[in-house]
């Protein structure tokens, strides 16, 4: 049943190789005159920062190089960037990178016109002014934060990755240039393909799901179980590349607004505990999950095997929602995604602190979305299940 739905984007979306060139006369536009360019280490070495400096000085727009974000960015990362930002009188930003220096770059934006500390912002709707405008610049077929109202920061006192949501928080310019992604390393390709898949198969089945994301979703599906192996198999192949971005794109403005599930959920508490990467949380909860809620909403979950190539005709939706969950698991199986003993060989450290990461985990909200109830301890032996 068709019901009232809101749909939010960025103001200009540049999109496909080549499209850096052109963010110009989008930031003259702006009317701004000094930028805190967000970024990291690998960004600055591998020359996109000075690309980026070179195409805002052409447009007489000066820029501060903050290059301190790590991966998964903290509360540390952003008083930095917030100092630097004051100092040197920005009045705009640009994240250039993957999740890590745009999230970083939002969080700044936050601090920059609201005041306060960044986990003052935990949670929806919590950000009351406009932050100064983004430009965030992807360099990784992942996240789809250029897009998104979301940033996720590290709260480093009480171990928890805060989710932040505000449609203040959209960047003003989305720039998702394939170009950029071809240095990523297989991994990395691995681990952000799998989260961008991930934002796409939750915000299609999400309790929030509406028309507008599942078309986006179902492409972005459909997208990255075509590309994610080519792209992980060879890095230097721009058509896939290209793919995959667009495909991480679709799926951010997905689940942008029809909101991530319970892999979502359980994953930030991994990556708060053990420091693990974004994308490989979700990867290694993926399985576990499809399995888990597939017979929630199968005619769903057939919709994932036929974007996934899966032969349906003739079979009943439950029958074609099982070939997605077997589909799902061979992409994971195929870009070689780790169990989390792997990561966490001793299970003893892994398992002490399920109970409070079953806890977080339900307090994000996310799981709430999800088509199938989940308890908290059910979450726990999810959790057991994925190691
Ligand atoms: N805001 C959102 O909507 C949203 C959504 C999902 C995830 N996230 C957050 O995003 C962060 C993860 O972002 P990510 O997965 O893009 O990883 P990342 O930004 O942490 O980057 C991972 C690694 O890849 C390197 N890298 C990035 N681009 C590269 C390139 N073009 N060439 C070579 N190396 C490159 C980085 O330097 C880093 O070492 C997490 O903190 C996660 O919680 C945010
Ligand atoms: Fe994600």
């Amino acid at each position: 049943m068709m019901r009232p739905t809101e749909f939010r984007m960025p103001q200009v979306l540049l999109q496909g190789p080549g499209c850096l060139a052109n963010i110009g006369k989008e930031v003259k536009r702006l009317g701004k005159k000094k930028a805190l360019l967000v970024t990291d280490k690998i960004m600055v070495k591998a020359g996109y920062a000075a690309q980026v400096e070179k195409i805002l000085a052409d447009v007489q727009v000066e820029s501060v190089l903050f290059d301190g974000v790590g991966t998964e960015p903290t509360d540390v990362y952003v008083e930095e960037g917030l100092k630097v930002y004051r100092e040197s009188e920005c009045d705009f930003l640009v994240g250039l990178g993957g999740g890590s220096p745009i999230d970083t770059a939002k969080a700044v934006g936050i601090l920059a016109t609201n005041g306060g500390q960044i986990t003052d912002y935990m949670g929806a709707d919590k950000v009351g002014t406009p932050t100064p405008p983004v430009v965030a610049i992807a360099t990784t077929s992942g996240t789809g934060s250029e897009v998104t109202k979301f940033t996720i920061i590290a709260d480093t006192k009480n171990n928890v990755k805060m989710l932040i949501g505000s449609p203040f928080v959209i960047p003003m310019i989305a720039v998702a240039d394939p170009v950029l992604t071809l240095s990523v390393p297989p991994q990395v390709t691995a681990a952000t393909g799998l989260d961008a898949f991930c934002h796409a198969v939750e915000a299609l089945v999400s309790k929030k799901e509406q028309p507008m994301t599942d078309l986006l979703a179902l492409n972005a599906i459909k997208l990255i179980g075509t590309y994610l192996r080519k792209a992980w198999c060879n890095g230097d192949d721009l058509e896939a590349r290209a793919q995959m971005m667009l495909a991480s794109t679709q799926a951010g403005l997905a689940f942008n607004n029809a909101s991530v599930t319970l892999i979502h959920g359980m994953s930030r508490p991994i990556g708060a505990v053990f420091h693990v990467p974004h994308g490989i949380s979700n990867a290694v909860l993926l399985p576990v999950w499809a399995e888990f809620t597939y017979i929630a909403k199968p005619e769903k979950f057939a919709l994932i095997a036929e974007a996934m190539g899966e032969k349906v005709a003739g079979l009943s939706s439950l029958e074609a929602a099982e070939k997605g969950v077997e589909a799902i698991k061979r992409l994971c199986r195929d870009v070689e995604v780790p169990p989390i003993r792997t990561l966490v060989p001793d299970r003893e450290a892994f398992e002490k602190p399920l109970e409070k990461m079953a806890h977080d985990a339900v307090v994000s909200g996310s799981p709430g979305n999800n088509p199938r109830f989940v308890t908290e301890a059910q979450i726990v032996e999810l959790y057991k299940k994925a190691y």
